[in-house]
């Protein structure tokens, strides 16, 4: 056994572990995370546990729930605000470790770890509220309420290109409402995954088993989710991933008669209309292309651009690609590597599905030597970097324009008449994130009407939603759930509905109700 709570954020880091009731537990398989800038450097050993420490984590989360529930609302609303602080004060710590764990640029790492600290800050609140309701009754002496109760355990399983945001976005409100909890970081953010963990123990003053992590593959953390629902110790998922797992996990949860919060992927679209600021479309497309090398769930897919001002745009955006500062994630660069091998190899995939009728508009494929790119900042042999795709003249029915291909690609497709944009906009099923670029009202309202995303941009990118505003997506992006702000309380509460009836007989409903008597013939 390692004592892993003794590694600090900025301190050198032991071996990473599952810590499961507040003891950490190594003795499975070890493997480092590396830096995608720096593949040389590992920034942490992690150990991974198999289904039982998945179960044994349930059982944990269990045992703890009932206590963690009987502290006051308020009180948790407090421990809240003491990690929303600490976090504050380990922000730059923190965000130095995601830039160094998965390559996101240092600023944007900054403003990740900011929506943990706004998530905290919106629910600290929450504890004094978490209301309930006083509803009238249709008979005398008696009162009705409504009490939001805490739906018990909850596993969280969270993506690494978020990896401290997306999962305080479950974690937060869950633990307010009375939950305990079991988190499944991504294998290949593990090590940032253990700071926020740390940072959550300590700053909340959490008593053991209340917030459990544990590390473990995807076939091992499925085994042990199906054998802990299966014996009870599980009352909810959550689950940001992609449409695929998704759908596994919907399956699984729904054999036990649960609903999981699901978070899926993206095909996002951007529509630039004839009246649109051509510039300004250019920026929020630079930006929601490239800007996390691609990989967020509501990075842009397809700028669906109409044919009037197809050739102006292209022109631009290429030219803005073409300047944009790509490289060293430490420095100002708009993109550094991917993530992780694994995300490296499947967008070689994804550029193998470029089709003769599409035209790719500059260099694509791996930064090298002899594939070189204008201006990268730092030393492209050291990491997983890769030249940003733009392709255009993609049409529904593509492959690239159907799919999500999370990495540095952007298609274009041109359109006629707005109808026909918005058709091509939901074609590919998903409904995450959309935008649309127009100064014209009528566009703005038609697209808000008919686009299927759960997420619309008006003159912004597709990526970038606020912490407190209902986060999530129709389709293949979710199953209806929403995160974050006061909808993602429905996720982690049950509504409670009492009756308390003071009349001393039985009053029963729609039977034993007055009725007055309405003169219906009455005529003026
Ligand atoms: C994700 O990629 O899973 O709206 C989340 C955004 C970020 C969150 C993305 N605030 O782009």
């Amino acid at each position: 056994m390692n004592d892993a709570t003794s590694r600090g954020a900025n301190g050198p880091r032991g071996l990473v572990t599952s810590i499961v009731d507040g003891v950490p537990m190594s003795g499975g398989h070890t493997l480092p995370s590396t830096n995608p800038a720096r593949l040389d450097e590992v920034v942490g050993e992690v150990s991974f546990g198999d289904a039982s420490t998945v179960v044994r984590a349930a059982e944990s989360a269990k045992k703890a729930q009932e206590d963690w529930s009987a502290v006051p609302a308020p009180i948790r609303g407090r421990a809240i605000a003491h990690i929303g602080r600490l976090i504050e004060d380990n922000a730059e710590a923190l965000a130095k470790l995601v830039t160094a764990e998965i390559g996101k640029p240092y600023a944007e790492a900054l403003g990740e770890v900011r929506e943990i600290i706004d998530t905290c800050d919106f629910f600290l609140g929450e504890g004094r509220r978490l209301y309930g309701q006083t509803v009238p009754s249709e008979m005398p002496d008696k009162q009705l309420f409504t009490f939001r109760r805490p739906v018990g355990t909850v596993a969280v399983i969270t993506a690494g290109n978020f990896p401290v945001a997306v999962p305080a976005w479950y974690i937060v409100p869950a633990l307010l409402a009375g939950n305990t909890v079991v988190w499944k970081p991504a294998e290949y953010s593990a090590v940032s995954s253990a700071a926020f963990h740390d940072l959550f123990v300590r700053g909340g003053g959490l008593p053991d088993g209340v917030f459990n992590v544990v590390h473990a593959d995807g076939a091992a953390t499925f085994s042990g989710l199906e054998q802990s629902l299966e014996a009870g110790l599980l009352d909810k998922v959550g689950f940001t991933g992609s449409s695929a797992v998704g759908r596994e996990i919907g399956a699984l949860t729904g054999r036990h008669l649960q609903t999981a919060c699901l978070e899926l992927g993206g095909k996002n679209p951007l529509l630039i209309t004839p009246s649109a600021d051509l510039d300004l479309a250019v920026e929020g497309a630079l930006f929601s292309g490239f800007g996390t090398a691609g990989q967020r769930c509501t990075s842009l897919g397809t700028v669906i651009v109409h044919e009037s001002v197809h050739d102006q745009f292209l022109a631009r955006f290429n030219a803005a690609v073409a300047g944009a500062k790509i490289g060293d994630p430490t420095q100002d660069v708009l993109m550094g590597p991917m993530m992780d091998v694994k995300f490296a190899e499947r967008f070689e995939d994804f550029l193998g599905w470029v089709q003769p009728h599409q035209a790719v508009q500059a260099a694509s494929g791996k930064i090298t030597k002899d594939n070189p790119r204008d201006g990268f900042v730092g030393d492209q042999r050291t990491g997983l970097y890769y030249h940003p795709v733009v392709i255009d003249g993609v049409r529904p029915g593509d492959r690239i324009f159907m799919e999500e291909t999370f990495g540095p690609i952007v298609g274009i497709a041109s359109y006629q008449s707005l109808n026909e944009a918005i058709e091509m906009a939901n074609a590919p099923g998903y409904g995450l994130s959309s935008s649309i670029y127009t100064t014209d009202p009528k566009d703005a309202f038609t697209f808000r009407d008919k686009i299927s995303a759960g997420m619309v941009s008006i003159n912004n990118s597709t990526s970038g939603a606020e912490a407190h505003l209902p986060f999530g997506g129709n389709g293949k992006s979710g199953n209806g759930s929403r995160q974050s702000g006061v909808w993602v309380l429905d996720q982690f509460t049950r509504w409670q509905a009492v009756n308390w009836d003071y009349s001393g007989r039985l009053q029963k409903a729609q039977m034993d109700v007055v009725e007055l008597t309405p003169d219906t013939t009455f005529r003026l």
